[in-house]
């Protein structure tokens, strides 16, 4: 992020007390994760854009957790802690209270939501300085208003009031123009006038929402900017909110790597985390999930049915129906499908993990495949290895975990399992089915399967009448003559 030199006149606070009933959760509505970021994270993200001189955040509900989060999302915020007296006007008083003498303008966001851009309140910050107005409410003009705050106009068309849902006629229910939520206010009004705010309503809180009343009796100025994108104004209540304020968000951020270069095939089937980061020239395949810090370089390819957490992806890579965490794959190597890679798994450069194959904790050496069928753990693999198909690290021995270290060039046979601890020097061989318990010097060829020895006619001796032993009576003349014609 770019640097942004400090706004010393400009205070944001953000309510993060409410009880958010309506989540039915035991975790605080502000925890609830979207694109891969508590509620709160997205609105200190936000707030921290406009480089405020202070941040505040009002806790109360589930105090501790929410105030652990906050601390570690933005250090430099500051936990105000809410009384018992309930309302987002008493919230805002107790951040006022802590702001001291502070003179300049408190912007209040609520951390359930999670989608007002910074370029957004900047604006919005910007007119209230320029109207001069005690108090600027940001609004919007809904389809339905249901719940929210009613912004109830005069004659002149001027603010008169806010009238929340739970308190208002069936008139001023009719009303479709809403309170988003977000205000800035002139601190020395806020000083004034909230200590009036009443309790008489509905709910019996303290309702923020009251002081533009207050202020409209007094003759003070309160404006209104009226927001085009009404998605910015929305608020998470419950959980379907949740989902569609998350969609939002995800459409948002998949449109930005759009325009950035990435070929996105289908945007409503691909999750991208605000905190992932992708090259132009990246191609996202349907129902892929780029999560956490996950990076991709230029031309990898992702998906289809792909899930990345925490993934680091080189250039020209593709990873089809793949499951990865905490994962680094090389440049122009491939994964899948059906591939799961779990932490510490390092694929190098042109390398290869292919179909059910599960790895963990393993580096596989630049160019070095394994292709099918395998499980490899706790494992260091060298360059131009190639595994064969069903090879299994055999790396827990009911105690403890041991390491098998594979060279370089190494071929294995298929069906190999490998008892760690154990090496395998520089190109060296094993056969089919080997069960490698000692380490095998560079160059050698490990066997430990016993030579297979046949028993001519078993079966029609032991298993006279079955459709085996008749199978085998019709073959017998044939390979007489296969034999004959040899010898
Ligand atoms: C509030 C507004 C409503 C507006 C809507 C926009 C009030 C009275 N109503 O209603 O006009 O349309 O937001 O989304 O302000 N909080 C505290 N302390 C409290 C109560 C709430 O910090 O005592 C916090 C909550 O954690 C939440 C925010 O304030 O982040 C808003 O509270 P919520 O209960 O969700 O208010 P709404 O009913 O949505
Ligand atoms: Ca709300």
């Amino acid at each position: 992020m770019s640097p942004v030199t400090e706004d010393p006149q400009l205070a944001v606070v953000i309510l993060a007390a409410g009880q958010g009933t309506r989540m039915k959760s035991r975790t605080p509505k502000v925890l609830h994760p979207i694109g891969g970021r508590p509620l709160v994270g997205h609105v200190l993200d936000t707030a921290r854009s406009l480089a405020p001189a202070h941040t505040l955040v009002v806790v109360r509900h589930e105090r501790d957790l929410v105030a652990a989060a906050v601390t570690e999302l933005a250090p430099e915020a500051i936990v105000v802690d809410q009384d018992d007296i309930p309302g987002t006007g008493r919230a805002v008083q107790v951040a006022l209270d802590r702001l001291g003498d502070f003179t300049g303008n408190v912007l209040v966001l609520s951390a359930d939501c999670p989608l007002a851009d910074g370029a957004t309140l900047s604006a919005f910050v910007a007119a209230h300085r320029a109207e001069g107005a005690a108090e600027t409410l940001m609004t919007a003009v809904v389809d339905d208003p249901t719940g929210y705050g009613r912004i109830i106009r005069g004659a002149d068309g001027s603010v008169v009031r806010i009238v929340e849902q739970k308190d208002a006629s069936d008139d001023e229910r009719a009303v479709n123009e809403i309170n988003a939520g977000m205000y800035v206010f002139r601190a020395d009004v806020l000083r004034t006038y909230l200590p009036q705010v009443g309790t008489d309503n509905a709910q019996q809180e303290k309702y923020l929402t009251d002081v533009a009343g207050l202020l409209r009796d007094a003759g003070e100025r309160v404006a209104a900017s009226v927001v085009d994108d009404v998605t910015v104004t929305y608020g998470v209540n419950d959980r379907a909110q949740l989902a569609e304020v998350g969609r939002l968000l995800n459409v948002r951020t998949v449109r930005r790597w759009q325009l950035a270069g990435v070929t996105v095939q289908d945007p409503a089937s691909t999750w991208i985390d605000v905190t992932a980061d992708l090259a132009p020239d990246v191609t996202l395949l349907p129902n892929t999930h780029i999560l956490r810090a996950t990076t991709v370089a230029s031309g990898a390819v992702i998906g289809p049915d792909t899930s990345l957490v925490d993934c680091e992806v080189g250039e020209d890579a593709t990873v089809r129906r793949t499951d990865a965490t905490l994962a680094v794959i090389g440049a122009a190597a491939t994964v899948g499908p059906f591939s799961y890679l779990r932490p510490g798994t390092v694929l190098g450069a042109r390398g290869k993990i292919g179909t059910f194959v599960e790895t963990k904790n393993s580096t596989i050496g630049e160019a070095s495949k394994v292709p099918h069928l395998s499980y490899i753990g706790d494992t260091t693999i060298g360059t131009g290895v190639n595994l064969g198909a069903g090879a299994i690290t055999a790396n827990y021995d009911d105690i403890t975990k041991h390491r098998t270290v594979i060279g370089d060039e190494v071929h294995t046979g298929s069906h190999n399992v490998l008892v760690a601890p154990v090496r395998i020097g520089d190109g060296a061989k094993t056969g089919a089915g080997a069960v490698i318990r000692k380490d095998v010097p560079a160059g050698a060829l490990a066997l430990s399967v016993a030579p297979q020895r046949n028993i001519e006619g078993w079966v029609e001796k032991n298993r006279p009448g079955t459709a085996a032993a008749d199978a085998a009576a019709r073959a017998r003349p044939a390979q007489k003559a296969d034999d004959g014609s040899q010898g």
